[in-house]
């Protein structure tokens, strides 16, 4: 069968990484984990975008070469998605032999197939800026302002690829495939912008001016530009154009289910570009991928920026406050497609209500009790309506979930967790345990009460598995029992023979601030 195929944007290797990229790793890692607990294969690659001016212009700054300097903020990316528990399964770092072998070889490809051609473009071009400008960029007065430094007119050869040839295609794709971009609104934003779309698409640079990139295969003296190479991460890395094994392997996993992307880089990269290379490609409409475009992050209102101190460290975050709390609080607070505010004190409220206060009080109390009166095996009872009627909402719970992680809204996906922790607790506070133990008519109501508690914890720990996988085997590893199946229909069941719970100890301690993110009064 054919794996869940998810990817996120590769990200830029200029400078270390931020909230937004946290945010985005995290986002489709809990996608990843979400279709391996309901059983399907996964393959989930992320990586880095190594090429290109801004990396070439920081290395020269600091004296080193491109590759070193790359590679070694690719090094920090790395290692916060190992701290992050990111469970990509391949790690595309655009400088790969692999990958450059593939641009290559679609670059002669297309050329052979007169998707590309060579031509003059002449204008004005900022030196400092290191790129041509268009009437966009003049001022209200008509002149290029200050911030462009020296403007002169310039000539410059360049190859293009003929995307003006798939304006026709490209419109009538969108018009019978609107499931391609979701959510729906981006839709209409993307048919809208795609028909605007006039000209061709200019895919190399004159190595004169930036050297640091994928050199073309038939003319030496220009590098692709740093678009078109970074988009093909999302086949090369998948087997495209590689050996002939791995172009078996290709086929069976393409087309993507999911590319987890940004709103800034949907038009026209991900929703013009990309399509109309693959269409180039050969590949059919039922071969392109889709998109699922989340939204920004931004700080006090202000979008986060390295050169106005506005930034949100995720690693710092991640060290004082551990994964599962930065997990948590970026995948509740965030609805799938808008943007968001970060606040360290939402992040706190987020850890220590729903978390620690509802299903880690859930957690404790029931292996409390079930300890204390039951030496932790409840006796197999049978169970009361009111029990019944208790856990097939729940299983109409892990219902609602799954419909709403298919359908990628995971902050819904954490509210039907939480609502169901929070009926568990208002089960605990309305039967009472601790009167029912001093009672001597009720013993069988204990078990049943202490049991139901106990299968309800195992399904909030189930479904709280894709966001905070540390924490909800942490859960299941003190309850003593494997989560819940999500294979196929829902089957809560009863506790197994013979079952002792363990002992229960804080899983989510009670997180005070300590103000890890800097930003301008
Ligand atoms: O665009 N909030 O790289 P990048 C949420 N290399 N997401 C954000 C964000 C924010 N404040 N800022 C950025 C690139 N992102 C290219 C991609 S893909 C073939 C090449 C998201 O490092 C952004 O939308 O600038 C993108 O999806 C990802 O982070 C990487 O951004
Ligand atoms: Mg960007």
């Amino acid at each position: 069968m054919k794996p869940f195929f998810i990817t996120t944007a590769i990200d830029y290797t200029n400078a270390p990484p931020h909230i937004g990229h946290a945010y985005e790793k995290i986002l489709a890692d809990v996608l990843a984990r979400y279709h391996r607990l309901r059983g399907r294969e996964v393959f989930f690659l992320t990586g880095v975008d190594q090429h290109g001016q801004k990396v070439q212009q920081s290395a020269e700054r600091e004296g080193i070469a491109p590759q070193e300097f790359a590679d070694r903020i690719s090094e920090s990316f790395l290692s916060l998605w190992k701290t992050l528990g990111i469970s990509y399964d391949a790690w595309a770092a655009t400088t790969a032999p692999l990958h450059t072998e593939s641009v290559r070889a679609i670059l002669s490809n297309l050329k052979e197939r007169d998707w590309l051609y060579k031509a003059t473009y002449s204008g004005h071009y900022s030196i400092r800026q290191e790129q041509f400008l268009t009437d966009k960029e003049r001022g209200p007065d008509g002149e290029f302002g200050p911030e462009w430094g020296e403007v002169v007119l310039l000539d410059e050869e360049n190859w293009y690829f003929r995307l003006s040839k798939c304006s026709e295609w490209l419109a009538a794709f969108l018009e019978a495939h609107p499931e391609f971009v979701s959510p729906g609104f981006r839709h209409i934003e993307l048919s809208n912008a795609a028909s605007k779309i006039t000209g061709d698409l200019c895919i190399s640079r004159p190595k004169s001016r930036l050297s640091w990139g994928i050199e073309f295969p038939f003319d030496p003296n220009f590098v692709t530009y740093v678009w078109f190479d970074a988009l093909i991460n999302y086949i090369s890395f998948a087997g495209y154009g590689g050996s002939s094994d791995q172009r078996g392997e290709f086929k069976s996993r393409w087309p993507c289910d999911q590319h987890v992307i940004g709103k800034d880089i949907l038009i026209p990269a991900h929703g013009v570009y990309w399509p109309c290379m693959l269409h180039a490609m050969g590949f059919s409409d039922n071969e392109m991928p889709r998109l699922l475009v989340h939204g920004f992050w931004s700080l006090k209102g202000e979008k986060v920026s390295k050169s106005t101190g506005n930034v949100v460290d995720p690693a710092a975050l991640a060290e004082t406050y551990g994964p599962t709390a930065l997990r948590y609080y970026l995948m509740r607070d965030a609805v799938m497609g808008q943007d968001a505010d970060f606040s360290e004190e939402r992040l706190l409220l987020r850890h220590n209500t729903e978390l620690g206060n509802g299903l880690g009080n859930l957690v404790n109390r029931t292996l409390s009790m079930t300890r204390r009166y039951r030496e932790g095996s409840p006796k197999p009872v049978t169970l009361t309506a009111d029990l019944v009627a208790h856990l097939e909402s729940d299983t109409s719970s892990v219902k609602t979930f799954i419909t709403q992680m298919d359908a990628a809204q995971i902050h819904s996906g954490i509210e039907t967790m939480v609502d169901l922790v929070n009926r568990a607790n208002a089960l605990v506070d309305s039967s009472a345990p601790w009167k029912l133990a001093k009672d001597p008519e009720q013993p069988d109501r204990l078990d049943a009460v202490l049991a139901t508690l106990i299968l309800s914890a195992r399904t909030a720990a189930t479904l709280l598995q894709p966001v905070a996988p540390a924490a909800a085997a942490e859960i299941l590893r003190q309850i003593s029992l494997q989560p819940l199946s999500l294979h196929g229909e829902v089957l809560i069941g009863d506790l197994p023979e013979e079952y002792v719970c363990g002992e229960p100890s804080p899983v989510f301690p009670r997180l005070e601030k300590s103000g890890v993110v800097d930003s301008p009064a």
